[in-house]
């Protein structure tokens, strides 16, 4: 066992508002690929910005939206994993607990998380590409992509794509929020795209203990007082098993 998972522990134990955020890297050993994993990754076959983008959408909407049908069936056939379980269950240990997401492939809820914000939006919900409204798909809709219920433009995936901006008021409770923790946890993300990547200089500003969890150095990396280096599947049961010991 790593020593500072001892004293991550000892930190979680004597914290009073604890901030999670969670990166792709969290959902990997349910089989989900990461963003950036050179070979296995996601955009490994793909070209993100010919994909995630509102501009790809408007070329070529039936491409965008069938790369979405297939990302929606591959996440639907997995399971959440032990890190997904351990964070639902951090939520009875600390007496605060904000849990923000970059995924959006819904694991944390269906882990039992509850509350959860989902910073890049969720790939299941689908939005009016007119007015950015939350619609349901009718059932009869065979259209690609589906056409609005209210006005007859569009669907898209309700996820942020890249130039799109995080909606107000997900950016500004993260922020706040961030800044008011004493205990910052990152958790399988790159720390590579902003604004998400900025969260911990809020918490940093706040006097907050900081701590990654990554098997990879990242450029959050020399900002933490701990780094656990592994797989969150690992290290996460661990340390709810030492938070429950020391209970
Ligand atoms: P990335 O693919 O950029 O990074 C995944 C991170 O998880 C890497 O640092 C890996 O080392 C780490 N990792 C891999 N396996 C892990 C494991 N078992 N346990 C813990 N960590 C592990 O994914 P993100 O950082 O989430 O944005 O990417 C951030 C954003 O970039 C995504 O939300 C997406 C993309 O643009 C949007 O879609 C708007």
């Amino acid at each position: 066992m790593q020593s500072s998972l001892v004293s991550v522990a000892k930190a979680l134990r004597q914290a009073r508002h604890v901030f999670v955020l969670t990166g792709a890297g969290i959902s990997a050993e349910s089989g989900v690929p990461t963003f950036r994993d050179a070979q296995t990754g996601l955009w490994a076959k793909y070209d993100p910005l010919q994909l995630a983008t509102p501009g790809a959408f408007e070329r070529d909407p039936s491409l965008v939206w069938k790369w979405y049908s297939w990302r929606r069936e591959l996440v639907s056939a997995i399971d959440p994993n032990p890190a997904h379980y351990a964070l639902a269950n951090l939520v009875e240990c600390v007496p605060e607990l904000t849990l923000v997401t970059q995924n959006v492939d819904g694991l944390h809820q269906r882990a039992g998380s509850p509350a959860v914000s989902e910073f890049h939006g969720n790939l299941f919900t689908n939005i009016c590409w007119r007015d950015g409204s939350t619609q349901v798909l009718a059932a009869n809709d065979i259209e690609i992509p589906p056409i609005c219920p209210d006005c007859g433009s569009m669907l898209r995936p309700g996820v942020v794509w890249f130039g799109e901006a995080i909606k107000s008021d997900v950016l500004d409770n993260s922020f706040n929020r961030a800044a008011a923790c004493d205990v910052f946890i990152s958790i399988g993300t790159s720390s590579l795209v902003h604004p998400a990547s900025a969260l911990f200089e809020a918490a940093i500003g706040n006097d907050a203990t900081i701590i990654e969890v990554n098997p990879e150095i990242t450029p959050m990396s020399k900002a933490a007082d701990f780094v656990l280096r592994g797989k969150a599947g690992t290290i996460l049961p661990e340390l709810l098993d030492l938070l429950a010991v020391e209970d």
